[in-house]
């Protein structure tokens, strides 16, 4: 199983002839390490509707044929002729490749009436914990309980978790490995990840895979 982060909030996962994106926001960020005609996905995940999550998925899941996993406030924003699961917070939805369950974000959701949204995916019998955007909240306990393989989580600050918090998640989370994600985008979400990981790894509570943009993690 592959996992390659495109930019900002945005990974990709590959095992066997799945291929699933996570936020694919990739037109809108000119750092981002593919564009979105080079996606080939089998599903798309959007966490919400803010413009550098939702990002080229409604293209990408229509030229490719993808089906999507998002809130039902945030399907709304794909056209009627896109096959998409939807779900809410707490909710599994099982797939094919295993199947995907919304977890629970503490941010806006862009779309009015939405909430913003976490993943679980399970595939091939791992556990990957894509957190979308959140702030640190006392339900990231709960996952422990899912015995995460890796976890993905915001440490930009400002709109998201900062380093710390989000250090604080991983020891309430205990994934094996975590990877940061949602910074250095922007100067307003600058952040150096080794300060993270020194964080993390002085607590002994996980291993930290900073990646760089187009950089990729098997496991
Ligand atoms: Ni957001
Ligand atoms: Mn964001």
């Amino acid at each position: 199983m592959k996992l390659k982060f495109l930019g900002h909030s945005c990974f990709l996962v590959s095992a066997g002839k799945y291929s699933l994106i996570v936020d694919p926001f990739l037109s809108g960020n000119p750092g981002a390490a593919a564009k979105p005609g080079e996606i080939d996905a089998t599903h798309v995940l959007v966490t919400h509707g803010h413009d550098d999550h939702i990002g080229d998925a409604v293209e990408i899941a229509a030229r490719c044929g993808s089906t999507v996993y998002a809130t039902v406030e945030t399907a709304g924003r794909f056209p009627k002729s896109a096959s998409v699961e939807v779900g809410q917070i707490g909710g599994f939805v099982a797939s094919d490749f295993g199947g995907v369950k919304f977890t629970a974000a503490a941010h806006g959701s862009g779309i009015a009436g939405g909430l913003a949204c976490g993943f679980l995916i399970t595939i091939e019998g791992k556990k990957i914990y894509h957190a979308g955007d959140t702030g640190l909240i006392a339900d990231m306990g709960l996952l422990e309980y899912e015995r995460i393989d890796v976890a993905l989580l915001p440490i930009g600050d400002r709109f998201t978790m900062g380093p710390r918090d989000a250090a604080r998640a991983v020891g309430m989370i205990k994934p094996k490995i975590v990877i940061p994600m949602h910074y250095d985008t922007w100067p307003i979400v600058a952040q150096d990840p080794e300060l993270f990981r020194k964080a993390v790894e002085d607590s002994g509570d996980a291993r930290v895979v900073v990646l760089r943009v187009g950089g990729e993690f098997e496991f």
